[in-house]
């Protein structure tokens, strides 16, 4: 079964072919942070202008790169939600047109588990049950994954999310729009443990999270420092550590709760080069395995999309060209495949 998929649900246009016998054949992605940097934050309008300008442009490339034509297509997978409305409808509205065109099923997917089923594409695959840890800009969710729909929410953050968390202190360190990566990046030449800071909810007894008051540390933090380069370095290589202490726990946990031995990691914050290092630490000590997705698909593609889409349409497909977009939608309450 061949699937295009589009991910159209914030700043990143996304689209992908997957064979369901084949593999990953090509993926291409997009990303608007340039357009949006000047504002210091995704400006929807601009996102969704910018996806109807990028989409077909991107469908015809990856095609090409496949070497695929547009009617050997069996089925075109869409972002449904969560996600910016405007930027959604976009995505949905393109593969619906295209699939109608083509006269082949069109399938709406959940943004987060095309992030949760993503791992399934890299070489070393997970088996089911496993525990997901889905860490993005938008989200930072424990889940317990039985198989396609079949996920348990076991805990999630009260307030911001990690990559959310991420991006916030770069700004307050003065590293622009998005400053995930490039916190990060500067983390990696500072010393951890110079300056102190909380690790929130560690010892809570339970699977929840909260990240906002570790920015507003960092705040008073920087307030009363002279915030040179090798401070700042310092700082972001503390923050990190403090994340990534509260992640790693937290999945040791869930791990130890639901009696699982896999571990699967998803989202943008799972490219963070400290946390799969830890990650890797801990499961060779406590005996179980870590799955990551390959980089390049730990952030929003349109592969995770196609690829999600095509293990559901393998159970069921939809039968007409209807469509509607969530932009709030729980994981949880999706229905099981098949
Ligand atoms: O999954 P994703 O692309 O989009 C959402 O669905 O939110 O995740 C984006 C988030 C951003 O907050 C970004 O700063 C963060 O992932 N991120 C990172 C790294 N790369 C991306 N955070 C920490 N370390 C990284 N290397
Ligand atoms: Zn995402």
């Amino acid at each position: 079964m061949l699937v295009l998929g589009i991910e159209t649900s914030c700043d990143e246009t996304g689209v992908a072919l997957y064979d369901s016998a084949r593999g990953l054949l090509a993926h291409e992605v997009h990303s608007q942070a340039a357009l949006h940097a000047e504002y210091g934050g995704v400006v929807p309008e601009l996102a969704s202008r910018d996806h109807i300008r990028r989409t077909l442009p991107l469908v015809r490339r990856v095609l090409a790169r496949a070497g695929a034509r547009l009617d050997e297509l069996d089925a075109v997978a869409y972002t449904e939600g969560p996600g910016l409305a405007g930027a959604l409808l976009v995505g949905a509205s393109i593969a619906s047109g295209i699939a109608y065109g083509l006269g082949v099923p069109a399938l709406g997917v959940h943004h987060l588990e095309g992030h949760l089923l993503s791992p399934l594409l890299s070489r070393t695959p997970p088996a089911f049950p496993f525990v997901a840890l889905l860490v993005s800009g938008g989200h930072t969710q424990l889940m317990e994954v039985a198989g396609v729909g079949r996920y348990r929410l076991l805990g999630e953050t009260l307030d911001d999310a990690a990559g959310e968390a991420f991006d916030k202190t770069a700004q307050v360190l003065g590293l622009g729009y998005p400053g995930g990566p490039a916190l990060a990046q500067l983390a990696d030449r500072g010393r951890r443990g110079r300056h102190r800071l909380p690790r929130p909810m560690i010892a809570s007894g339970d699977l929840e999270f909260s990240f906002s008051g570790l920015k507003t540390a960092v705040l008073t933090l920087v307030r009363s420092a002279v915030l040179d380069e090798g401070t700042k370095a310092d700082v972001a290589a503390e923050f990190q550590e403090a994340v990534v202490d509260v992640l790693v726990a937290k999945c040791r946990a869930a791990l130890a709760s639901t009696g699982h031995r896999r571990l699967v990691i998803a989202g943008g914050v799972g490219a963070n080069r400290r946390l799969r290092e830890r990650l890797d630490a801990a499961a060779a000590t406590g005996g179980f395995e870590v799955f990551y997705p390959e980089l390049a698909l730990c952030t929003d593609n349109g592969a995770m999309i196609a690829l999600a889409g095509a293990l559901r349409l393998q159970a069921s497909a939809p039968r007409d060209y209807a469509f509607t977009v969530r932009p709030r939608w729980d994981l949880a309450a999706l229905p099981a495949a098949g």
